[in-house]
């Protein structure tokens, strides 16, 4: 009798185990179909390797909170989100073209990641400064000119310990950008940044300590 019962609480609390087992590979199946049938993106997105890049930072780090400025259709985001299927976590975007947004929208349906990704169609130059966070991750992907004002209205919502990524810091022959928004995020005492040129050049910068 004892025994029967053992095995029954077992069975009950193994339930809900086995059930988010289906649901994350669910999500990994129609994730990586998704990206076998999307080779090519061309909508300034990220190559391959800086999504797998930002899809290692959150899983490593188990972070759960975060934030991408700059969704354009989607392929960063849906790196992202798939990280934050399996961490538990959720992704708040921003995009200003609403042809891309919409566009977006539907590959993060079609990608399964549809219920961890909150896709704001909004100009992140107003919306930044007023989300209240906090968050753990950061990518910032949006434009250039406004990447150290958008650092600067996150950085109180960002977590010690959190992790804020910017896309395209690095020199390309013909094209030097953002090498002064380099040197300010190098200059920060509470922050470790380096940089990985394996793609598109990506700062990560750590967060340290609150100032
Ligand atoms: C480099 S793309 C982002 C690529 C995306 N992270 C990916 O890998 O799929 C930059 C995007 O930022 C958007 N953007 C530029 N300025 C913006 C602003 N002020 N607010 C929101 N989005 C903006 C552009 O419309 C563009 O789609």
């Amino acid at each position: 009798m004892k025994k029967t019962i053992l095995i029954c609480i077992i069975a009950i609390f193994s339930i809900p185990c086995f059930s988010q087992q289906k649901e994350q590979v669910d999500i990994d199946k129609k994730v990586e179909t998704f990206f076998q049938k999307h080779g090519g993106w061309y909508d300034m997105n990220v190559p391959a390797s800086d999504g797998k890049l930002l899809y290692d930072l959150i899983l490593e780090n188990n972070y759960q909170q975060a934030l991408e400025i700059g969704t354009s259709t989607g392929h960063s985001t849906i790196w992202m989100a798939w990280a934050l299927s399996k961490t538990g976590g959720k992704l708040i975007t921003i995009e200003i073209d609403k042809t891309r947004h919409q566009e977006a929208l539907e590959n993060f349906k079609e990608a399964g990641v549809d219920h961890i990704i909150d896709a704001r169609l909004a100009n992140a130059h107003e919306l930044v400064p007023n989300l209240t966070g906090p968050f753990d991750f950061v990518f910032s992907d949006a434009d250039k000119g406004w990447y150290q004002r958008y650092f600067e209205a996150v950085d109180p919502k960002l977590k010690v310990g959190g992790c804020y990524t910017t896309h395209n810091v690095s020199d390309r022959p013909g094209v030097r950008w953002n090498q002064d928004y380099l040197k300010f995020l190098q200059r920060l005492n509470h922050y470790e940044t380096t940089v990985n040129n394996s793609g598109g050049g990506m700062a990560i910068s750590f967060k340290r300590a609150d100032r």
